[in-house]
């Protein structure tokens, strides 16, 4: 019979069950059997974390958020953190060990559910270890290339949008500027699609770096035409120009490969007090973006994923990741799919449409 296995890796997304539960069932109809890694790789590294997965086990999971194996950030298995003798961390390539335990459960394939750090992970054991791998693309960021859309994306902008809309009642009630941060890392999908949707008056994106002047010259405008309150929403990667992003301090754990993000929404509020009269909030909304059960939109984009991972298994698509484009479930090489990241061009219909409906992005003056 033949066996795959499946890890969720990175920051959790809304669908992530959703995938396992299709991958599941699509082998089940195929008489395969599927096992699940528990935190990434894990399973891989200590068999006693590999959970054999029946269609009974998974068959109320497609609505739960979060991810029934776990997940982890700081998991790379070429560079591992490991405490040596004396106490310290340092960094060990572990990749060996999962291959010889991938081999001997006898898995006829991966299926690596995972963002750009995950999926790159997968394309280096491909190349490197020769193992059969198959991406599945999720991240609410937005930010993978090679597909138009990741699931949990979706999920965390329906979130943020809610969220804008409640802001708007409490801002006006006391003429407030109200700054919302939001995730994206260093894309602003999640802002710039909320940000619309939930009627913002200031969307601060990464890719288009702003200028304060031109924010407060909006907030000016808003009083002038009555309007004496503003919603401001800032991606957590969004920068002044000549500036940098900001940082969490302490985010660089041994291990993780990005720093946190965050701080942003705080300083840009500061800025708006100094320079203005009006009296300013701000609020991080931050893994509430990452919570709760998918939206349907999510989990049919994670159902889709998961069920052309098994097809893909089936015809030996071996490297490549399931991607969605024009609509479609399409394979696309691991190589492809994490030579870059996707960012918001500023030639994007929906920044035209922003732009149009009187959002301000910082860049010029309202
Ligand atoms: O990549 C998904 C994401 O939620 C980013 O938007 C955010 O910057 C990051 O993960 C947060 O990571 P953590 O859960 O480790 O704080």
């Amino acid at each position: 019979m033949k066996k795959l296995v499946i890890s969720t890796g990175g920051g959790d997304a809304p669908g992530l069950n959703a995938v396992i539960y299709a991958v599941v069932m699509s082998a089940e109809s195929r008489g395969w059997e599927v096992y699940g890694s528990r935190g990434g790789y894990r399973g891989l590294i200590d068999l006693d974390e590999l959970v054999h997965l029946t269609p009974r086990m998974v068959a109320e999971i497609t609505t739960q958020g979060g991810t029934i194996l776990g997940s982890t950030n700081k998991g790379n298995p070429f560079e591992m953190p490991v405490k040596n003798l004396a106490g310290e961390t340092e960094l060990c390539d572990i990749s060996d060990r999962i291959m010889r335990n991938f081999t001997r459960m006898g898995f006829m394939c991966h299926i690596a559910v995972g963002g750009d750090g995950s999926l790159d992970i997968a394309r280096r054991f491909y190349m490197e270890k020769g193992m059969p791998v198959i991406g599945v693309p999720k991240t609410i960021d937005n930010d993978l290339y090679a597909t138009q859309l990741t699931f949990g994306f979706d999920t965390a902008v329906s979130t943020a949008t809610e969220a804008l809309d409640k802001l708007h009642s409490t801002a006006k009630s006391h003429d407030r500027v109200m700054v919302v941060e939001v995730m994206g890392r260093d894309s602003g999908w999640i802002a710039l699609n909320s940000g619309i949707s939930g009627c913002a008056d200031v969307i601060l994106i990464p890719e288009i770096p702003f200028d304060l002047g031109y924010v407060c010259e909006k907030i000016a405008n808003n009083d002038l035409h009555g309007k004496h309150y503003a919603i401001v929403v800032v991606a957590e990667g969004a920068k002044a120009k000549g500036s940098d992003i900001i940082c969490k301090e302490g985010s660089c754990e041994a291990g993780r490969s990005q720093v946190m993000l965050g701080g942003i929404g705080d300083w840009v509020a500061q800025q708006i007090r100094e320079r203005t009269e009006k009296d300013v909030r701000s609020l991080v909304l931050g893994h509430l973006q990452r919570g709760g059960s998918p939206t349907t939109f999510d989990r049919l984009l994670a159902l889709r994923f998961g069920a052309a991972a098994v097809r893909m298994a089936e015809a030996g698509k071996f490297g490549y990741m399931a991607a969605l484009v024009n609509g479609e479930m399409q394979d696309v090489t691991l190589e492809e799919a994490t030579r870059q990241l996707k960012m918001v061009n500023t030639d994007d219909d929906k920044v035209h449409t922003a732009r149009e409906i009187g959002i301000c992005f910082g860049d010029t003056m309202p």
